[in-house]
């Protein structure tokens, strides 16, 4: 072993999905139990994990490093969060009382409410006030246990502020402990100013994309009725992935509407929300590799019939879970409770939980070194306050550290 660098040792256990990349079907549920455990890590990486007696004889001698009592606490991989709206200035307070007394979201959004409030809010903001929101968002999910995220764009909607999303988002992550990954989210909604959908996904590619594309590693699109129907969504992410950007989808949200096929034909990395999607279109994503998305926390929010989650990781599927955090939707941060809610609600295991939204989100994110402890994997460690890893979904909000480790660094 290369100098460790910090070792936490003694703990009660260390907990992480098995294997490497995606885990398909019912092996999202296969996790690697070390009992009891100890982990070295040598900078930003993993080095040894197992039982600390093994770990300590395989420590090289008279090297000097931090230690962390782990006695009576778990060790579990920092989360992965991908899929966020964590760029946005405003609030839908207001909305929210509305949608409790009976509006619903579609409502809200049909008579111009809803995305586009926060669409007028986001474009009124500067890119230092954008700046600064995205900080702390970063910040509210961090305490929760997050250390990776996607965040999108999206309320811009035209090309300065578009541009100024996917710019705050990057200097926001600039020296964050959390690692960003910005999304275009160029086709969210079509604004007022255009007449059509097909309008707007010309102008987009024209006059956004092309810059677009050099600050995001993914583009996006909510494939919904009030928003794009599969041919305005087909010709934006065919010009997006002529741009190298990996695509994704937000459809079946409330109705389905031939989004899963399309994600499969274009090679699409996720389909995310899924609430509205029928049995053949749950088993046909299944046996692809375009990964399923959940989103239990806007499924709350709103008030959403759940997503065949059963059948598709007993069909296969690649299962990832995330907050979708946003000012609308799923005002949530907090992945512990996005895992309480996949396991009361999705019927989703404890274990199919935490893999989800660790090694299989961090697929959907294109990375293969986070969110597992396992030697060479990045440093990213929760350590729990608690006798059960399974307390990080089942205790409602309680989510309780004793320490985070981001890339071998203690926060
Ligand atoms: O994932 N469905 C579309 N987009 C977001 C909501 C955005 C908003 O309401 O501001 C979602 O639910
Ligand atoms: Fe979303």
């Amino acid at each position: 072993m290369s100098g460790p660098t910090f070792l936490i040792h003694d703990l009660q256990a260390a907990v992480s999905p098995k294997g490497t990349g995606p885990l398909r079907g019912r092996d999202l549920g296969e996790l690697e139990v070390h009992a009891p455990a100890s982990i070295a890590i040598s900078g930003e990486r993993f080095a040894a994990i197992g039982p600390p007696e093994e770990v300590l004889r395989g420590l090289p001698s008279g090297t000097d490093y931090e230690t962390l009592d782990g006695r009576g606490r778990v060790a579990l991989p920092g989360l992965v969060d991908c899929h966020t709206h964590a760029a946005f200035l405003g609030d839908r307070a207001a909305e929210f009382a509305l949608r409790s007394g009976g509006a619903s979201y579609e409502e809200l959004h049909a008579a111009g409410g809803g995305i586009l409030s926060t669409v007028s809010a986001t474009r009124a903001g500067s890119e230092e006030d954008l700046k600064s929101a995205v900080g702390w968002h970063l910040g509210w999910m961090l305490e929760h246990g997050t250390m990776t995220t996607e965040v999108k764009s999206g309320y811009g909607l035209d090309r300065e502020t578009e541009l100024k999303m996917l710019q705050a988002i990057r200097d926001a992550a600039e020296g964050h402990p959390v690692d960003v990954h910005p999304t275009f989210l160029g086709a969210h909604t079509v604004p007022k100013e255009f007449a059509s959908a097909a309008e707007y996904v010309e102008f987009v590619i024209r006059e956004v994309l092309p810059e677009a594309a050099r600050l995001a590693d993914a583009a996006d699109v909510f494939l919904e009725r009030g928003s794009f129907e599969v041919p305005e969504a087909r010709r934006y992410l065919e010009a997006c992935a002529r741009h190298g950007l990996v695509l994704r989808l937000h459809a079946d949200q409330f109705s389905e509407r031939g989004a899963v096929p399309l994600a499969i034909d274009l090679g699409a990395r996720s389909v995310d929300h899924l609430e509205a999607t029928g049995e053949e279109g749950a088993r046909m994503l299944a046996r692809s590799d375009v990964a399923a998305v959940l989103l239990p926390a806007c499924g709350l929010f709103l008030d959403l019939p759940a997503p065949p989650a059963r059948l598709l990781v007993e069909d296969g599927a690649i299962v990832a879970l995330a907050s979708d955090f946003n000012p609308g939707s799923s005002f949530c941060e907090s992945l512990p409770l996005v895992m309480n809610l996949a396991c009361t609600r999705l019927k989703l295991s404890p274990a199919e939980a935490l893999s989800a939204c660790t090694a299989n989100a961090a697929h959907v994110l294109g990375l293969d070194d986070v969110g597992r402890l396992v030697p060479g994997y990045r440093a990213d460690v929760l350590v729990l306050d608690a006798p059960d890893w399974r307390y990080l979904a089942y205790h409602l909000g309680g989510d309780r550290f004793a320490a985070k480790i981001k890339a071998g660094r203690l926060l």
